[in-house]
């Protein structure tokens, strides 16, 4: 009967983060998977979350489903940071949420209702992206293109080549963006180039899929908001998925929405209506101690008080990881590739290592980065940066000897 089935050839990202475990090495360092550790090398738990739980346990209370749209008052939450309290079309109840499985459960459930109602659109990627999104709108049965983003000459953004691709699609064409803190490249748009696009997608009746993972590690949590903000200042729907994987440090808890701006309330309900189907059929509702935890930090002022505290801490640490590489690394890297490490933003620097080079690190040093030469920084600590150093000095002058 399953004769057919053909093995699967493995995860990019999560696969090698499994391989990694099964490392025996004691000094391997895992570069690889977009998870913040702290200078001790753990995963940390948060302290407005350990305080969160801590209230949650002293109050027992009974596990029913949550209903489908998921947790009211954390799905409120999320549209109050998402969009900002303000928010005019919150205010006016037009976006749609939905609590989802982590940002790919938003993007899952984002890609069904696509699949549905826009079955004529594709969806249009970034030169490169997170390997994930192209997986989930292809099982969901949509085409997925891409449209230029990275520069591999200078580290950077290719702006105009990116407009003028996006300005050629057919109207209705899904614009798959990351609001900040870019996955792979940590190069993001600035906010005059948000505008700008926003206004080519409005002009071109695109419709933005903007997926924001990293909110708080860019600029912070308003100011890496600025895409979504804006593409409500110039009345544009879309879609937004979001995620407190990484600035919750809550991974496995699963703790994502999807929100979809809308023209009217009226429209707005009827496609939370859908959204809501969509979640039915993919596994029926979502988790509730996540969610949980996220509506509580964010609606106790103290709480989320200490949480913005401890968020920006841990940006401050990466930025000081990437001084410390980039100061390792000074005379065994060429210049054009070691300017990244400080420019780039976010978790991750995309090396510039070929795909070889990083098998080499990995085979000779115990050294794991993703095979586009992706590193998280937000991994590397006062341990493990010169081992990281030191290995990526050696490939390199084997490369060049
Ligand atoms: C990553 O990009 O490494 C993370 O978002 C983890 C994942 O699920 O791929």
């Amino acid at each position: 009967m399953f004769e057919h089935i053909d093995a699967y050839p493995g995860d990019p990202i999560l696969t090698l983060n499994e391989d990694f475990a099964k490392d025996p090495r004691e000094d391997k360092v895992n570069l690889s998977i977009g998870i913040y550790f702290d200078d001790e090398g753990r995963l940390p738990v948060m302290r407005a979350v350990r305080e969160a739980e801590a209230q949650m346990l002293a109050e027992p209370a009974a596990k029913p489903y949550l209903p489908m749209s998921g947790l009211a008052a954390y799905r409120d939450a999320v549209q109050s940071l998402v969009f900002g309290e303000a928010s005019a079309a919150r205010a006016e109840g037009r976006i749609a949420t939905v609590q989802t499985l982590g940002g790919s459960g938003a993007l899952k459930i984002g890609a069904d209702f696509i699949k549905r109602y826009f079955p004529g659109s594709h969806v249009w990627v970034s030169d490169p992206t997170w390997d994930n999104h192209r997986f989930i709108f292809e099982r969901a049965g949509l085409t997925v293109g891409t449209y230029p983003y990275y520069d591999d000459e200078t580290g950077g953004l290719r702006f105009d080549a990116m407009l003028a691709a996006i300005r050629d699609l057919p109207a209705k064409s899904v614009v798959l963006l990351h609001a900040c803190c870019h996955n792979p490249t940590g190069v993001d748009l600035n906010d005059a180039q948000w505008a700008e696009l926003i206004g080519v997608m409005k002009a071109r009746d695109l419709l933005p899929f903007i997926d924001m993972a990293y909110q708080g590690f860019g600029a912070g949590l308003d100011a890496d908001a600025f895409a979504i903000r804006e593409l409500v200042r110039q009345n544009v729907p879309g879609f937004v998925a979001n995620s407190f994987s990484k600035n919750f440090s809550l991974y496995g808890e699963r703790c994502g929405a999807l929100s979809v701006i809308c023209e009217s309330a009226e429209t707005a309900a009827r496609v939370l209506g859908q959204l809501t189907g969509a979640v039915r059929s993919n596994y029926s509702n979502p988790p509730t101690h996540g969610a949980k935890i996220v509506a509580r930090v964010l609606t106790t002022p103290a709480l989320r008080e200490a949480w913005q505290d401890e968020l920006a801490s841990m940006c401050k640490r990466i930025e000081r990881m990437r001084v410390a590489i980039h100061a390792r690394l000074r005379g065994n890297v060429p210049d054009a590739m070691l300017a990244r490490y400080l420019e780039q933003r976010g978790m991750f620097t995309y090396t510039g290592l070929s795909a070889e080079q990083v098998d080499a690190l990995r085979e000779r040093h115990g050294v794991y980065l993703i095979r586009s030469g992706r590193m998280c920084v937000a991994a590397l600590n006062g341990r493990n940066v010169e081992t990281a150093a030191e290995a990526i000095g050696d490939v390199l002058s084997r490369a060049f000897a």
